[in-house]
């Protein structure tokens, strides 16, 4: 292994990755970055690993699962184990400027960009007004003016609460500045099918429309070389985040080039309201889901399981995941299109978290797809959480993982 200091970042590498202005030093110091070349279209780009195992390690389920053991003692791995550090795929032309945003992290006054202001959108911009006191500005977008205008109007119009926490400010974005943000939350789309229509899946029904809608936008973020997080909330969430990562990085004959966005600039946001839907339906039956977790898309082959490990039951855990997985359609039989639950626990309440640094839940790279389960942004890149999970519920994952890589994006 090789170290060199590279505007005070640590880089690691076993062969020369290095950038041509970097300079080698004896010893690791913190931040530390391990520099890695892997295939940019189904290896992560950018993540926060807290042992010398996962740096190396395969990218499967299991990096969902505790790191095994090793007898590995050096001082590298010590240093790692004490410090952590980031691995950063060579693969992406903007990989080490966005590299650098995230080991310097804001803390707070962050600008939102949020575009699509229909029922979903409404209601994401609703929650960040109240509970977004880390941001400062929200810019929102609309080609519905008069949609741009009214909540620029009445969301600035919200009453501070008695806590004195300040409130973030609308604006109305203009088209130029999309990009000139940290967030950009995406929440448009060309239909939801409307109550009463028979389609068999209302999120998958939207995917050629939403994916050619996205394409814009996705060239956009290239063109800006756009250092922030690109937050996908329409649907269907995880293969319209894929898309867009795939589309930001080809180039005009449309073959993959790597110069747009990490994968890890692209984050899936439907897993949340999956997870508070099956909280509720567990409360309903009066199972107890203080252990109970959510996986996979948001729609078909979506996993739910009462609990990760010992004391997982399959029968139940598949009876919650149907009642979750239908949901919607229990509002929509009621006359109503659901998305306030969805506008609040998938985008609002995940994307704070995110901004906190706290487990959420949302759709992240992992082996060509993303996949939805907890994780945790750090200043060192994104973190999965790790626990035991039993072999039933892995084949469980394993089944959708497969079905979600077996989708065709030509
Ligand atoms: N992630 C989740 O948990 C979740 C849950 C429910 C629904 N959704 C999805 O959220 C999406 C939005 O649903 P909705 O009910 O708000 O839809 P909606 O029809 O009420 O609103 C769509 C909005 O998109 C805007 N729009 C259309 N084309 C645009 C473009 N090119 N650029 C920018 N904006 C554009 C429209 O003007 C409209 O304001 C849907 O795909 C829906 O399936 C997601």
């Amino acid at each position: 292994m090789q170290f060199k200091r590279w505007n005070d970042i640590c880089l690691c590498a076993e062969r020369d990755l290095f950038p041509a202005d970097a300079v080698s030093v004896e010893q690791p110091f913190a931040p530390l970055v391990f520099l890695v070349h892997r295939d940019g279209k189904t290896c992560r780009g950018l993540y926060a690993v807290s042992s010398l195992q996962e740096v190396g390690e395969e990218e499967s389920l299991r990096c969902l699962l505790p790191v095994a053991d090793s007898d590995e003692d050096t001082e590298l791995s010590r240093f790692v184990a004490k410090n952590g550090a980031t691995v950063l795929n060579t693969a992406f032309q903007n990989g080490f400027s966005v590299l650098q945003q995230y080991l310097t992290p804001k803390r707070g006054g962050y600008r939102v960009t949020l575009v699509g202001l229909g029922d979903v959108g409404g209601t994401v911009l609703t929650g960040l007004k109240l509970l977004g006191h880390e941001i400062d500005e929200i810019a929102i977008f609309d080609p519905n003016t008069a949609l741009c205008d009214r909540y620029e109007m009445e969301l600035n119009q919200v009453l501070q609460a008695e806590d004195g926490k300040p409130l973030p400010r609308v604006t109305v974005c203009r088209e130029e500045s999309l990009f000139d943000c940290d967030l950009f939350i995406f929440t448009a789309t060309r239909g939801v099918p409307p109550l009463g229509t028979q389609v068999r899946d209302v999120r998958m029904a939207q995917f050629d429309a939403n994916r050619a809608m996205l394409e814009a936008y996705a060239l956009k973020a290239r063109q800006a070389q756009f250092k922030g997080l690109f937050c996908q909330v329409s649907d269907p969430v995880d293969h319209l985040a894929r898309a867009v990562f795939l589309r930001s990085n080809c180039d005009d004959s449309g073959a993959f080039d790597g110069c747009g966005l990490l994968p890890e600039q692209v984050q899936g946001f439907g897993l949340g309201v999956m997870a508070a839907r099956a909280a509720y339906y567990a409360g309903k039956e009066g199972v107890d889901f203080s252990q109970g977790r959510a996986y996979g898309p948001h729609g078909q082959g979506l996993v739910v399981a009462n609990c990760p490990d010992d004391g997982y039951d399959d029968a139940l855990s598949c009876r919650l995941t149907e009642l979750t997985g239908t949901a919607n359609l229990r509002v929509r039989d009621l006359g109503f299109k659901p998305y306030i639950a969805p506008g609040l626990s998938s985008a609002a309440v995940s994307i704070l978290r995110l901004l906190r640094g706290e487990d959420h839940y949302g759709a992240v790279p992992l082996n060509g797809v993303y996949f939805g389960c907890t994780s945790r942004m750090t200043w060192q890149g994104i973190k999965l959480y790790r626990e035991s999970i039993c072999n039933e519920l892995l084949k469980r994952l394993e089944e959708t993982h497969h079905q979600l890589r077996a989708f065709d994006y030509t």
